[in-house]
């Protein structure tokens, strides 16, 4: 019976690919010029290339995310673009300790320069040719998201709807274009991080509103230079919509998060679809073999440190990374460390194994890793939540301490700064966490809700782009807020309305009262009028 029904669910499975039609010939352009959105959308494309559909992608990097059959165009940012880009980043890091005034303050110049980058991307002449070229069939554009609406008009020129894809949650200012409500009084946005369960205190609130508006200002003040660059890339061409109409036209929105155990719980619209951890395999792929056997060896179990791609060896203070190999070095843990310089190490030691380049997620995947040292970026703590795995986290700057002092609070691991990272510190950390089960207790949890799915983040995207595909777009499933004004979204007129209503009665019942007291006299002098 179980052998016919899973022959069954085979063969319908095959049939349903059959009938999905045939393979879409889809064009991403992943063009924001960060690497860790790119990652995302990058893995977007993959499952759908695995899926059997063509990618012709235009991206700025060259990530280890690929597929055999991509057709990649890469359009690298110019010499002076990158310079750029690097100060503002520089300036961002260091005032993100100054407030979050000192990062609004710096925002727009930031947001000019990626908004540059991108304009820059798209008119590289190999993409303009796929645009431009009448010949070029695509069925689907599927654009990385961050403010670009200029970019949309690719779109426009090749007739074909749009997918768009955030690699953060739906946060209010990116999902608001396909309509999502706000609700800034329930939901937490990236300044507070409110714990699960709990409602925002009045200070949460007051920040939360203050910081809505900011980013409404700020993307305000985009829109000015998004025009104009719409209208020096298309107003050749007649037929071309007016700016403000392009964003209308995206179907829905990949985001890289799942609310429902991710957390914040908040209402979305059928166009807000969560795909959280589309960038972590469902099955580990195998080890290189001298990990697996170093692995395969660990009868006290085994631990991963590794502080990222940005921060190398020579960030970290030699005193510090003494006090890290010693304590490591003392384990009866068996300890992989991810290490740029082979040929200077920390020091040798039978229990640890550098390595220059780690398969991060298969590793965490391995039954023997019981414990993640990481630096706390959001594709680390991710894999590791997902893997249930507990972290000690060493955050050093940008989104890092946000996303330790979260993982600390849900309970997840440990987190030191740098100016608390000495050998005892280390040591008593890692040992807690070792020793107490509930930090792996709680993480595992989470990876079981995490996990738990209608369908999975892959079967998610192949689902809702082939939607897409089969529809033509879905502008049947848009939510009307995408075509209403401030004011009538909010129902501030309706109010209005009401108020003055409100007004007009209250000066009438005045008046009638006025009217009834007065009657007599005013009868009277009628009177002596007439007469
Ligand atoms: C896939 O896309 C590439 C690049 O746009 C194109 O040259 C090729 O003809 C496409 N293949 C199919 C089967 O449509
Ligand atoms: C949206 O895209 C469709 C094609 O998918 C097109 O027919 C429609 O005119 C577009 N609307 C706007 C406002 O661009
Ligand atoms: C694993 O243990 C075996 C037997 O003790 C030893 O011969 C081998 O070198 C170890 N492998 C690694 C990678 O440490």
């Amino acid at each position: 019976m179980r052998i016919i029904s899973g022959a069954l669910s085979i063969v319908i499975t095959l049939l349903s690919i059959l009938a999905s039609g045939q393979c879409a010939n889809i064009l991403g352009i992943f063009t924001v010029p960060m690497a860790s959105h790119t990652i995302v959308h990058l893995s977007v494309a993959k499952v759908l290339a695995e899926r059997g559909h063509n990618l012709t992608i235009v991206t700025l990097f060259d990530l280890p995310v690929k597929h055999e059959d991509f057709t990649v165009i890469q359009v690298p940012p110019s010499k002076e673009d990158e310079q750029q880009l690097n100060e503002v980043i520089g300036e961002a890091t260091a005032t993100a300790n100054n407030g979050f005034l000192a990062a609004f303050l710096n925002a727009p110049k930031f947001l000019n320069i990626l908004l540059r980058i991108m304009e820059n991307a798209i008119r590289d002449p190999r993409v303009k040719a796929l645009y431009e070229n009448k010949n070029n069939k695509f069925d689907l554009m599927i654009s990385g998201y961050l403010n670009n609406d200029f970019q949309l008009g690719i779109a426009r020129k090749l007739k074909v709807p749009v997918i768009a894809a955030f690699p953060q949650q739906p946060l209010e200012f990116i999902a608001s274009v396909v309509g999502n409500p706000s609700s800034l009084s329930s939901v937490p946005g990236m300044l507070t991080s409110a714990e699960k369960g709990k409602v925002m205190s009045l200070g949460q609130r007051f920040l939360e509103v203050l910081f809505s508006w900011g980013h409404s200002a700020v993307q305000k003040l985009m829109e000015h230079g998004n025009k104009k660059r719409y209208r020096s890339l298309f107003s050749d061409d007649p037929s071309m919509p007016e700016y403000e109409d392009l964003s209308k036209n995206i179907s829905l929105m990949f985001f890289n998060s799942y609310g429902l155990s991710d957390g914040p719980i908040r209402p979305n619209v059928p166009a807000v679809v969560e795909i959280g951890g589309i960038q972590i395999k469902d099955q580990p792929d195998p080890l290189p073999p001298n990990m697996a056997e170093f692995l395969g060896n660990a009868t006290e179990g085994a631990i991963l440190l590794s502080l990222g791609s940005n921060i190398k060896g020579s960030h970290l203070t030699p005193e510090m990374v003494q006090s890290i190999f010693r304590v490591l070095s003392n384990l009866p843990q068996l300890v992989i460390w991810k290490w740029d310089d082979l040929k200077n190490t920390p020091g040798t030691a039978n229990n640890i194994l550098y390595s220059k380049w780690l398969p991060q997620d298969d590793i965490l995947a391995h039954p023997s890793i019981k414990l993640f040292i990481t630096h706390a970026g959001k594709g680390g703590t991710a894999e590791s939540q997902y893997h249930g795995k507990p972290m000690l986290a060493i955050p050093f700057f940008g989104d890092q301490p946000g996303n330790a002092a979260s993982l600390v609070k849900s309970g997840y691991g440990l987190s030191l700064s740098t100016s608390e990272l000495n050998e005892e510190n280390f040591l008593s950390s890692i040992v807690r966490i070792l020793e107490d089960p509930s930090f792996t207790n709680n993480v595992k949890a989470f990876s079981e809700l995490y996990r738990d799915r209608p369908l999975t983040a892959k079967e998610t995207v192949i689902y809702w782009t082939e939607y897409v595909l089969r529809h033509r777009g879905a502008p049947h499933m848009q939510s009307p807020l995408v075509h209403m004004s401030f004011i009538a979204a909010h129902n501030l007129d309706i109010y209005f309305l009401i108020a003055f209503i409100v007004y007009l009665l209250v000066i009438m019942i005045k008046f009638i009262c006025r009217l009834c007291k007065r009657k007599p006299y005013k009868v009277g002098k009628q009177k002596v009028k007439k007469n």
